[in-house]
């Protein structure tokens, strides 16, 4: 029983880490898919809960209830035995599920599965082992998730100095302009300055040599 207490704390601490850095992202970065090889974050939320859901829940739980079939469609990565899947590369344009139905799903996953292993019903030690295993699978996509996350923040980043790139571009073009169009004045009113002076300065000296 002890196992089965580890067991239960372990899943309930790496699912809660899989929304903690879901959680760094604010809710339209976590449905970005920045590249067709890195999947979006509402995708790795809805994937590892799917993983319990068709791995554990259907095979081994008794009062198993299938969910919707888009969820096991959008959610397979590319288990051929599992079913059809989303190809990858749609995976940011065309899930049709909200952050907020994803969270369900995920909540619905581990009630289900915290209800399986606290249940009275024998428990295979495959189901445990699938367990673990789902787990494991949690934590790599855990890596993928901040590896994704990269690239998307990095196009940000790169978006952010091309922004500031075009406003400094401006704004050198604006003070250009304006250097220009002072400069033009003031050689306008210096060539006026001394066009005035010097034709001052051309009827003094006539009228003195002619006087
Ligand atoms: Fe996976």
């Amino acid at each position: 029983m002890s196992d089965i207490n580890n067991l239960i704390s372990n899943y309930k601490r790496v699912r809660q880490k899989t929304i903690n850095i879901a959680n760094m992202f604010d809710q339209e970065d976590q449905l970005d898919q920045s590249m067709k090889d890195a999947s979006p974050i509402i995708w790795h939320l809805g994937h590892t809960s799917w993983f319990f859901d068709n791995f554990v829940l259907k095979a081994y739980d008794k009062d198993y209830k299938k969910v919707p079939e888009k969820y096991y469609f959008f959610f397979n990565s590319y288990y051929q035995l599992a079913g059809k899947m989303l190809s990858r590369n749609r995976r940011g344009s065309d899930i049709t599920l909200s952050l907020n139905e994803v969270s369900k799903y995920r909540n619905s996953i581990d009630d289900k599965i915290l209800t399986f292993l606290s249940s009275k019903q024998e428990i295979k030690n495959d189901a445990l082992k699938k367990i673990v295993l789902g787990l494991n699978h949690e934590q790599q996509h855990q890596e993928l998730m901040i590896m994704d996350t990269k690239n998307l923040l990095f196009k940000k980043k790169k978006n952010i100095f091309t922004m500031i790139h075009i406003k400094a571009y401006k704004l050198t073009f604006i003070s250009k302009y304006f250097r220009y169009f002072f400069r033009s004045c003031f050689i306008f009113r210096t060539h006026y300055v001394f066009s005035i002076t010097f034709f001052i300065f051309k009827i003094v000296f006539i009228t003195k040599i002619f006087k």
